[in-house]
């Protein structure tokens, strides 16, 4: 049996994980573990951008402003404004690590998304994200104080408290090593939740495999907070094809002058909202699914094919390769969208630095709850967030390192009382039910009577899932679906404990906004 020990243990290798390694390479020896491959998570499928205030017409006051109205009265203005003000220096950083964002004219293009007032949203094409995870990848393969350890999927975190040692502080983890079959302790000083959002909780998400939540169940398990869960985001437009998995078709096309259309070839988005088709991202998937439901549609369109056919080459390659490949032209024809589960705005709560509850434990990316995105996240906001929380977590445990003593030695993970499983269709069926009723109750519209089922079916799948779990040996889908359902029970929990509609979370019983803004904390 292989232990392990670092300074710093950062799960996961997204755009936050990868920032945090970088910014602490000099003075750390880090261990940077993903469960897949070190490409894997949301951040390589980021389409279209970054927010940052680049342009002299803009101002860090408009971007602070407009996150603050898509966030419905929820976000912190504090956050806000840290984290809006840090956007130029987080962009530069990437340029000097070597991401090649789209220029026009010698000049940064800005393309344009909802909720933004200005063009502040730098990319590198409609692929931004893979440009962000390959030249930081590139990066992090070239610091020898790096060990990148890919295909470990941690299960558990440990703390002094689950020891029955004094104080509450992160140990280390216990992590399946999938390539050896083997679960191991891996020690640290620092452990860093970099793990993406949930979006895999649901049936249909543009989310990657990797989105199945465990950084948020893993810090409930281990006695943080977690806020804000009923938030989650729903892009408006992924494709609608048997074959496409959700593949996302980004709002920079509604930026750029797509519209969106019911199936008769008629606009609808001015009759919910003012700003039509660039209104917060809440809006517009609320309205295409009260269009698709009033008309019993399976889709609406989104059209792009009025714009010159070079122009739509050359802002969105990428998407327009990827639907060609499924027999879709968007130079020539309309898309076929629908909504799909996107983004986790709720997650674990920390401060400005990403510390959470417990010391030693830092959580950063999609995965926290920082208060910057409110009820609703404003498009691009999220890659920014994972940049400046990166930067900000690692100049805080730069400032604690050296007096941080290496914890002692972990106990082995203990096989004696499981055997291998007899029925693995019951972790198949359990995920299959769970993201099929999170679909059908806990969606863009929900009522008390909907989330009250999902409440009764969640609480029968946790305590299955548990006893499983507690008799046979793990798998990598065993502890993927035990962390979905804690997940799902915390997005129901918070969604009945809400009585009112905000942002993302719409309710037929509560429609009204309540006077008074609160967020959600759950409480282990
Ligand atoms: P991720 O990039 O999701 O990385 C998570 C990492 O954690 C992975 O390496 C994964 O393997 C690892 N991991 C998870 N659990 C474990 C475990 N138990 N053990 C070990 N490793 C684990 N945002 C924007 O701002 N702009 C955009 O244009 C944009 N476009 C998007 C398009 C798509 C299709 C999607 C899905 C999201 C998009 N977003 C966008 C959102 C944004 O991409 C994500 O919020 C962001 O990339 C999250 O980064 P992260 O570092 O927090 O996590
Ligand atoms: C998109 O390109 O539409 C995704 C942007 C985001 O989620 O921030």
């Amino acid at each position: 049996m292989k232990t392990k020990a670092y300074d710093v243990l950062i799960i996961g290798s997204g755009a936050a994980g990868l920032t945090l390694a970088l910014d602490l390479a000099q003075v750390a020896h880090i261990g940077l573990l993903s469960k897949q491959a070190l490409s894997s998570g949301s951040t390589l499928h980021a389409q279209g951008g970054i927010s940052a205030v680049l342009d002299q017409r803009d101002s860090l006051q408009t971007h602070s402003d407009d996150t603050l109205n898509a966030g419905a009265g929820l976000c912190d203005k504090a956050v806000v404004d840290f984290v809006v003000s840090q956007g130029a220096k987080s962009i530069q950083t990437l340029i000097e690590r070597g991401v090649a964002f789209s220029q026009e004219n010698g000049e940064y293009h800005l393309t344009r998304e909802g909720g933004h007032s200005h063009r502040r949203v730098i990319h590198a094409a409609d692929a931004t994200g893979r440009a962000v995870s390959e030249s930081l990848q590139e990066q992090v393969l070239n610091q020898a104080n790096i060990d990148v350890l890919a295909h470990y999927l941690v299960i558990d975190l440990i703390t002094s408290q689950k020891l029955g040692l004094a104080g509450n502080r992160c140990v280390g983890v216990y992590a399946l090593d999938k390539k050896n079959d083997e679960v191991i302790p891996i020690k640290a000083k620092f452990v860093i939740l970099a793990t993406g959002g949930a979006g895999k909780v649901y049936l249909y998400t543009s989310n990657p495999d990797t989105a199945t939540g465990d950084g948020i169940a893993m810090a409930w398990r281990a006695g943080c907070r977690v806020a804000n869960m009923e938030f989650i985001q729903f892009h408006p437009t992924c494709l609608y094809h048997s074959e496409a998995k959700s593949f996302l078709i980004s709002e920079a096309v509604r930026g750029e002058g797509g519209r969106l259309l019911l199936p008769n070839g008629q606009p609808f988005m001015h009759r919910f909202d003012p700003r039509g088709e660039l209104a917060p991202r809440d809006i517009v998937a609320r309205a295409i699914d009260h269009e698709m439901k009033r008309l019993g549609a399976e889709h609406v369109l989104l059209d792009i094919s009025h714009k010159p056919a070079e122009f739509v080459k050359s802002h969105f390659p990428m998407i327009y390769e990827s639907c060609l490949q499924w027999g879709m032209d968007m130079t020539r024809e309309p898309l076929p969208v629908v909504p799909a589960a996107h983004y986790t705005c709720g997650g674990v709560m920390t401060n400005t630095t990403g510390q959470t509850d417990i010391n030693g434990l830092f959580a950063i990316g999609e995965v926290a709850f920082t208060g910057l995105h409110g009820a609703n996240r404003m498009a691009s906001n999220s890659l920014l967030e994972c940049l400046v929380f990166g930067k900000a977590a690692a100049d805080t445990i730069k400032t604690q390192l050296e007096q941080t003593p290496m914890p002692t030695d972990l106990p082995l993970w203990d096989t004696s009382r499981v055997t291998d499983s007899d029925e693995e269709v019951v972790v198949s069926h359990n995920w299959d039910e769970l993201r099929r009723f999170m679909w059908d109750y806990v969606g863009i519209v929900r009522t008390t009577k909907r989330l009250q089922r999902a409440k009764h079916r969640v609480d029968l799948l946790l305590r299955e899932i548990d006893e499983y779990y507690s008799h046979f040996r793990v798998s990598n889908d065993l502890i993927e679906l035990r962390n979905l359902v804690v997940v799902a029970d915390l997005i129901i929990r918070s969604a009945l404990i809400r009585k009112e509609s905000r942002g993302l979370h719409f309710t037929l019983d509560y429609p009204q906004t309540a006077p008074l803004a609160h967020n959600t904390v759950l409480i282990p």
